[in-house]
């Protein structure tokens, strides 16, 4: 395998001294880009461009095209597990994701099975080693899944969903058929993420968007335990290097402290919570990455500059940022304000580095 020409990613990452602090965004590959847009008509639906390697690796490279990225991430999306698992995944304009066969019966749950991962998700491990051969050694390639919490709530509540009214009430009223859930989703994924290294991920994120809705002490029964499960079981070293796994909870406040103790090597960090904040909530345990508003992004030149100025900042000096937002960039944006952000990340951050 040949060595990657910038591993600032991998390094920053394992929390080993870098020369600058390295950055990708969330949905760097989406709709606030024109070139996107195009593909994605090409495609016909959201979901025709997942299943085509050829176009999936495609819009993975057009935002390093466009920025000084320092990762690609695998153009998927979380609901391909659920998808593989019999549910039937569609996406309505204007509405989000759908199932057609959500699993709201505790019958519904105890019959959901790992399902042949190579079978019915070979798609994304070929979309890997095409964007891994387009990708010719420049930077590393990102994999991800979502949490087991946060496929289950599109699972059980059928779409998107500001409540999770049934998935709370399954957490409080039949906590051992949730926990069935969450393993059954965790057994698949950790063969949908170990497929997707053995294809050639060279770092996976699991995208725990809504755990942190939970309260606390079923935040760590369900999603968190989930996730460790995860986490023990994950392919961790490759081609002698080692595979680093962000874990990243939006919302996590303190919980942070609890997510560092998983064995994972970084954990993503939204907005509503300080890196210096964060710092003291994992200590030396692990890397941190995030965390600018993606709002900001909607402001002016000058205002991008002193976010970016704030957030390295915030973590102060030494190994262990990756920047990045501190959720996915919205289609509105502007795709010069993402410029404006990746120019001062590369400008700014070198002095927080020995
Ligand atoms: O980061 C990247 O560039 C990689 C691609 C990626 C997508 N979705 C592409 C996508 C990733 C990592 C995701 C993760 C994802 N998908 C999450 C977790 C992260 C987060 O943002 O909270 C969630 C909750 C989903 C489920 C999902 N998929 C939603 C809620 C939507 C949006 C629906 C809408 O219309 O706004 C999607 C669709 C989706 N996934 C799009 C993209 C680029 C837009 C679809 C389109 O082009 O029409």
């Amino acid at each position: 395998m040949a060595e990657l020409d910038n591993d600032l990613l991998l390094r920053a990452l394992l929390r080993e001294p870098v020369p600058r602090t390295p950055l990708w965004i969330m949905r760097q590959a989406g709709r606030y880009l024109p070139e996107y847009r195009e593909v994605r008509a090409k495609a016909g639906d959201f979901m025709s461009l997942c299943r085509n390697p050829e176009l999936a690796c495609e819009v993975t490279m057009q935002p390093l095209r466009r920025y000084k990225l320092d990762a690609a991430i695998l153009f998927s999306d979380i609901l391909t597990v659920p998808d593989a698992m019999g549910l039937g995944l569609y996406f309505v304009t204007g509405e989000g994701p759908k199932f057609r066969n959500p699993v709201q019966t505790a019958d519904a749950v105890k019959a959901l099975r790992v399902p042949d991962v190579e079978a019915e998700l070979g798609y994304v491990f070929d979309a890997v080693q095409t964007i891994r051969r387009e990708l010719d050694g420049k930077v590393p390639l990102i994999g991800f899944a979502g949490s087991p919490f946060t496929c289950g709530t599109y699972m059980v509540e059928g779409g998107s969903s500001r409540e999770f009214a049934t998935i709370r009430r399954m957490a409080a009223e039949a906590p051992e058929l949730l926990d069935r859930l969450m393993n059954v989703v965790a057994d698949t994924t950790i063969e949908y993420l170990n497929a997707q290294i053995e294809a050639g991920a060279q770092a996976v994120q699991i995208f725990d968007t809504w755990g942190a809705a939970l309260e606390p002490d079923d935040f760590r029964r369900f999603s968190l335990a989930s996730m460790q499960k995860i986490v023990d079981r994950l392919t961790r070293e490759k081609d002698g290097r080692r595979i680093p796994v962000i874990l990243f909870t939006k919302g996590a406040g303190p919980l942070l402290a609890d997510l560092a103790q998983t064995g994972c090597d970084a954990l993503g960090v939204d907005w509503t919570t300080d890196l210096a904040t964060a710092r003291e909530y994992v200590g030396d345990k692990v890397a941190l990455q995030g965390n600018l508003d993606p709002a900001t992004l909607r402001e002016s030149p000058g205002a991008i500059r002193q976010g970016v100025a704030e957030t390295l900042a915030s973590y102060g000096k030494g190994p262990g940022h990756v920047f990045n937002l501190g959720h996915g960039i919205t289609p509105d944006i502007d795709p010069d304000n993402l410029g404006v952000l990746v120019d001062a990340v590369h400008e700014l951050s070198p002095q927080y580095h020995d």
